[in-house]
Parts: structure tokens; sequence; C-alpha cells
């Protein structure tokens, strides 16, 4: 299915850039008018699922971090948060509640905070080659009355 609409924002694995993309993320969604909650949910899952690659992606060094959004019919609203950094070996493991390869700094719960902030959330990854991490919202129908999508 064709996007109505769609955005796509690159940069470096730095943390100064996690407000960015969230913030960028957040703007282009505005055009389907959501309420403060639904807004509220694509920042924090975007927020997680950037941090992850800025602090896990590219240990001892930085990489590059692509973040696509696009708008199909019905407010269906799709995220994409890329990376090509050392990838994650058993992804069933690192969803799981409290698992961390992070230390004490970390507490293990982006991936269910994704998963309980967005509609659905889809894992892909290989080892050394990267990790892609796909939210998915419905924008829903009353905030979006008279609008074009
Ligand atoms: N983009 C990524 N590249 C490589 N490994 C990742 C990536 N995202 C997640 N992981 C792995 O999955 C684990 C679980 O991620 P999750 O976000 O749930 O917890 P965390 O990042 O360790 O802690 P928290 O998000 O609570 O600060 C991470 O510790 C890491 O091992
Ligand atoms: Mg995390």
């Amino acid at each position: 299915m064709k996007a109505l609409n769609e955005m796509k924002i690159t940069f470096p694995s730095l943390s100064c850039n996690e407000g960015l993309a969230r913030s960028a993320v957040a703007a282009f969604v505005t055009q389907l008018d959501p309420a403060v909650d639904e807004l509220i949910d694509i920042r924090t899952a975007v927020s997680e699922a950037v941090t992850n690659c800025i602090v896990h992606a590219y240990p001892g060094g930085t990489g590059l971090i692509t973040v696509t959004a696009k708008i199909y019919q019905n407010g269906r609203v799709q995220i994409k948060v890329k990376d090509r950094g050392i990838g994650i070996e058993d992804i069933k493991q690192a969803m799981e509640p409290l698992f961390t390869t992070g230390g004490e700094e970390r507490s293990g719960l982006g991936f269910s905070v994704m998963e309980s902030f967005a509609d659905k959330l889809r894992v892909k990854s290989a080892k050394g080659k990267g990790t892609i991490v796909t939210l998915e919202k419905y924008i829903s129908m009353q905030h979006r009355q008279g609008k074009q999508f």
C-alpha cells in the first residue's frame, strides 16, 4: 500500500539527537491532529527505539541512525528506526522485560515500553548488520475530522 505522506531523517548516534528524532516524528504526525495522549505514546516509543540505537548499536563509536515515518489510510502511522550496528543475536530474549546488556545504568524495559505505547511492534535484526524496529500507531478518527487523511 502506498503511503499518503512520508518523511526520513538520518543522523549520527549521538545522545543529543534523541530529542531531534522524537520531535521530528511528533511534528510530522501533527498533521493528523492526534490527541495529546497519542502524541505522547508516539514520542515515548520513538525515544526508546532511538535511545537503543544510540546506546547499544555502535559500542565504542558512532554510526548512523535512520528514522522514517509514513502515514497510511485511516490514521495508520508506521515508524521505522534503523541502525547498521552490531545487531541483536537473540531478539526474543532482548525483548523480555528486564533483560539488558547495558549493565546497571539500564533497566531493560525499553522494548516493554515500546510494546505498550505502540499498537504494534516488530523487531528485525541480524548480528553485525544492524537492527530495524518498526512501530505502528493508529491515530483515532475523531481527531481527524475535516483532515486530509
Ligand atoms: N539497536 C540495538 N542494537 C543492538 N542491541 C540492541 C538494540 N536495541 C536493543 N538492543 C539489545 O536489547 C536489550 C534490551 O533493550 P531494552 O531497550 O529493552 O533495554 P535496555 O536498553 O537495556 O534498557 P532501558 O531501555 O530500560 O534503558 C539491550 O540491552 C541490548 O542488548
Ligand atoms: Mg533501551
